[in-house]
């Protein structure tokens, strides 16, 4: 006998087949209709109890959250919602959950109760939708770039540099806390630590993904990424992940084209598989928007929004040209904005880059040639030494999901800025050896994978699109 996958049963529709099927109880109703979800779809397999051919005793183990394995024959379903259904013949309960304590109820929850129970909010439909929509979003980023001729590259987690120059890093070491060894100076001495000297978690595999680019030409990082900022915010985790694509002989222009196809090419990636589980978080989301005042509602639904993105050119605009039209805004003279923007030289807030986008040019844009001193040392400078080659992609409801630069190929303008910001260059050795060895223009971006996995659900905190969301104050789990 077969074990099948309820998505496979669904799909297959092998009716009249004796079939096996594994899953966990949504749903019992009248002693009779056993809703069974494997996680394979959003959808449940429809299993009918002839309650007088079992046990007492084992029906009283069909309770929500169990798990089962049900063998019987498919059958076309007599009843509407669903259009096969199994005929049980023997069930075998794997292991029971009580009622009194299983959390996960079929009713609605709070996407804050189930934070506090996210070894078991998968179990739902919305997380396990949000969850298979994360899985295909990470293979369609992978077969983007292998499909381009783009080499995977590990860049190390542990690291001696601060790529972001941001100084929010996570100490990797192994002394003892208050028993830190001094050195003549009365400073910890690191020297004596496992490392030899200080080390973090990364901030950004992009550093490391030079150097494999000026050699291989065009890779791509996929992984962790660690960030000590204190910011308690729906768009920000202490370990998120992060697809930092780094290309040798690009310019900032090729650099922009790149990211908007990678972008576009993933989307359509997911529309294209993930129907059912966007079908499901869209509708979600609709509900969810009932309760909010009109104005605050959204104005395309899930799907056709991705649609849009999808279809539709993003807006290249430079730094200079955004901050005219912000000064010249409603909300700035108005002094709506929490962070009035005055002057050229700004830091845009996500409350700016979120009028641009979501107010002003109502599509996807990307901000380019940002001013040198809001930006991170190794991004190349342009002739009006003033400005440097950034780019910010921002998206709608999310503000900046991308962040990258063309890199300073120059040695001598590098070590200029190094000294300029005080960066210990001695940690940076290797960096500056590539501008000394066969340099050449290269750019590359990252992209926030969870900003993107919020986006493509439509889930409004990115504590709720990673499996153990780790932000001040929680490590759980
Ligand atoms: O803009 P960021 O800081 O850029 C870099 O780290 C560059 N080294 C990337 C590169 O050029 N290779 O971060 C890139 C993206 C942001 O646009 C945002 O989407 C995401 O990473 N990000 C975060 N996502 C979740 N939580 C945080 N704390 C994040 N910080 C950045
Ligand atoms: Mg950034």
């Amino acid at each position: 006998m077969r074990s099948y996958a309820v998505k496979e049963l669904l799909a297959e529709q092998p009716i009249g087949e004796h079939v096996e099927v594994n899953g966990w109880v949504k749903t019992f109703r009248s002693n009779r209709f056993v809703a069974l979800n494997d996680g394979s779809t959003i959808h449940n397999l429809q299993c009918v109890v002839d309650f007088e051919q079992f046990d007492e005793a084992l029906l009283k183990q069909i309770t929500t959250g169990a798990a089962l394995k049900v063998t019987g024959t498919l059958v076309e379903s007599q009843g509407r919602g669903q259009s096969v259904e199994i005929q049980a013949s023997d069930i075998f309960v794997h292991g029971s959950a009580d009622p009194e304590s299983y959390p996960i109820q079929p009713k609605k929850h709070s996407l804050e109760f189930l934070r506090e129970k996210a070894h078991l909010r998968v179990r739902t439909n919305t997380f396990s939708a949000v969850m298979r929509v994360r899985s295909a979003l990470a293979f369609a980023i992978h077969q983007y770039f292998q499909q381009n001729g783009f080499y995977y590259m590990h860049a190390p987690i542990i690291t001696g540099s601060d790529a972001e120059g941001a100084g929010e890093m996570f100490r990797v070491s192994t002394f003892e806390p208050g028993k830190e060894p001094l050195n003549d100076q009365g400073e910890v001495d690191y020297t004596q630590d496992f490392f030899g000297k200080e080390t973090n978690l990364t901030v950004s595999g992009q550093l490391e993904a030079e150097t494999y680019a000026m050699g291989l030409g065009k890779v791509y990082t996929f992984g962790p990424t660690f960030r000590a900022e204190n910011s308690n915010t729906s768009r920000h985790l202490a370990e998120f992940w992060m697809i930092e694509p780094e290309m040798a002989f690009y310019d900032l222009d090729a650099n922009m084209d790149l990211a908007e196809d990678f972008i576009k090419s993933i989307l359509k990636y997911v529309l294209e598989h993930c129907q059912d589980d966007l079908e499901f978080l869209e509708k979600r989301l609709l509900d969810e928007e009932k309760s909010k005042p009109q104005n605050e509602r959204s104005e395309m639904a899930l799907i056709e929004k991705l649609r849009f993105i999808v279809d539709n050119n993003f807006k290249r605009v430079t730094y200079t040209e955004a901050i005219d039209i912000l000064r010249n805004s409603k909300p700035n003279k108005k002094k709506k904005f929490q962070f009035p923007i005055d002057d050229w030289g700004a830091d845009l807030q996500s409350e700016h880059e979120r009028y641009l986008v979501e107010k002003h040019f109502k599509c996807p844009v990307i901000l380019f040639d940002y001013p040198a001193n809001i930006k991170a040392f190794y991004m190349r400078l342009n002739d009006d030494e003033k400005t440097v080659r950034a780019m910010d992609v921002l998206f709608p409801g999310i503000g900046e999901i991308v962040g990258g630069s063309q890199r300073e190929e120059r040695l001598e303008v590098l070590q200029q800025k190094i000294k300029e910001l005080n960066i210990d260059d001695k940690e940076l050795w290797w960096y500056l050896d590539l501008r000394r060895f066969g340099t050449a223009v290269h750019s590359g971006f990252g992209l926030g994978f969870e900003r993107m996995v919020q986006f493509a659900t439509g889930m409004g905190n990115i504590r709720d699109v990673i499996p153990y969301p780790r932000f001040p104050q929680n490590a759980e789990f």
